[in-house]
């Protein structure tokens, strides 16, 4: 099969597309004929191996252990292992291609990917599978971020920072499914697009500092992580909520060993002592965020906005696009016919 491959850590330049054999299925595992992909922040990490911790958690020491990048996908069951029960071939799925850890490559970027059963949904009614596949990673970040650690209610303040990515647009139109008032942070070429999905306020980053503004928010999700914990105090309500997603910004910040764990780290320490902090909570088996995606897709109230889809020759090109940040929402790769 043809597979994007990749055997030292780098820039792009050191993705190449290439001819493989089909990954083996085990028995927890489906062999997808993959029909899309989709990039996100941690297939950049992987590809660059930075920051250095995650080459120790399993992503390998000197050289990516896998191959072949990617998480994301959806396409046709093309078998099954011996148990698999969900689902039988002939089936068209999405959903993540590594069980836990994302600091891993996933096998994404080929024509056929074998999966965890666990994490894959039958594809929402109504979607391409290019639409299909950029929802896993970047929808259930956003559904942790807004449903579980946020507890978003109707009618409360949310700000996202950082709304025009592709966590944002997902996290902005589940915070109005949710019955929230959202203000959107980000770029100012980002705002109408942020604004057409749903947020009822945008504010363009460059101009205004919302940290300074006086207002206070029920409900900060902080994408861009731009913000020190003293500022953000300042706009957060007294019995508001703090979630932070992080950002390296493609290398630009976040610390070459640990990126942004550190930030994670004070942020623990401090909770006992700050309610408007609770890194973590209420965090679930990451399959029930899919399948929330999936029943919110099919009701009409989330669409994937894709900003490019690029065909898997030009995943590098693909994942230049994705670190000059640019991108409005998700970059998807087509695959096959
Ligand atoms: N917390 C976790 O458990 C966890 C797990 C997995 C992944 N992650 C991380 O989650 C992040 C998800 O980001 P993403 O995929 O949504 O990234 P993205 O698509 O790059 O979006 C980030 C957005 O933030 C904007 N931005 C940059 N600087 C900003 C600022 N100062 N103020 C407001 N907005 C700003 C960017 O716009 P411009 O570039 O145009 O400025 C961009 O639109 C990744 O870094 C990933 O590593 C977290």
């Amino acid at each position: 099969m043809k597979a994007i491959v990749q055997n030292r850590y780098g820039s792009p330049d050191v993705l190449e597309l290439r001819e493989v054999d089909e990954p083996a299925v085990g028995d927890h595992q489906m062999l997808v004929r993959v029909r899309a992909a989709s990039v996100h922040a941690d297939v950049w990490h992987v590809m660059r191996g930075v920051p250095y911790v995650l080459r120790i958690m399993g992503a390998g020491l000197r050289a990516p252990k896998d191959l072949v990048p990617g998480t994301d996908l959806a396409g046709i069951v093309e078998s099954v292992g011996r148990n698999v029960s969900r689902f039988r071939p002939g089936d068209e799925v999405f959903g993540q291609s590594l069980v836990a850890n994302l600091w891993r490559h996933g096998g994404a970027f080929a024509e056929f990917a074998a999966v965890p059963e666990a994490r894959f949904e039958l594809k929402p009614a109504g979607l391409t599978f290019e639409q299909a596949a950029a929802v896993p990673t970047s929808g259930s970040l956003a559904v942790q971020g807004v449903r579980d650690e946020g507890r978003v209610q109707p009618g409360q303040d949310i700000l996202i920072n950082g709304a025009g990515g592709a966590v944002g647009t997902f996290a902005v139109q589940l915070a109005k499914a949710y019955g929230a008032h959202v203000t959107g942070v980000d770029a100012l070429g980002k705002l109408d697009m942020i604004r057409s999905i749903g947020a009822d306020r945008v504010l363009d980053y460059a101009q205004e500092d919302f940290t300074r503004s006086g207002e206070r928010y029920d409900v900060i999700l902080d994408i861009a992580g731009n913000h020190a914990w003293p500022a953000i105090k300042r706009a957060i309500a007294p019995e508001g909520t703090y979630v932070l997603i992080g950002h390296d910004q493609y290398g630009a910040t976040g610390h070459r060993w640990f990126g942004s764990l550190g930030r994670f780290a004070k942020l623990m320490v401090m909770a006992p002592f700050v309610h408007q902090l609770h890194p973590f909570r209420g965090v679930k088996d990451p399959g029930d965020r899919l399948v929330a995606l999936k029943e919110l897709i099919e009701a009409g109230k989330i669409t994937p906005v894709i900003d490019r889809t690029f065909p898997l020759s030009e995943v590098p090109e693909a994942i230049r696009y994705l670190e000059s940040g640019q991108a409005r929402g998700k970059l998807v790769v087509t695959v096959g016919d």
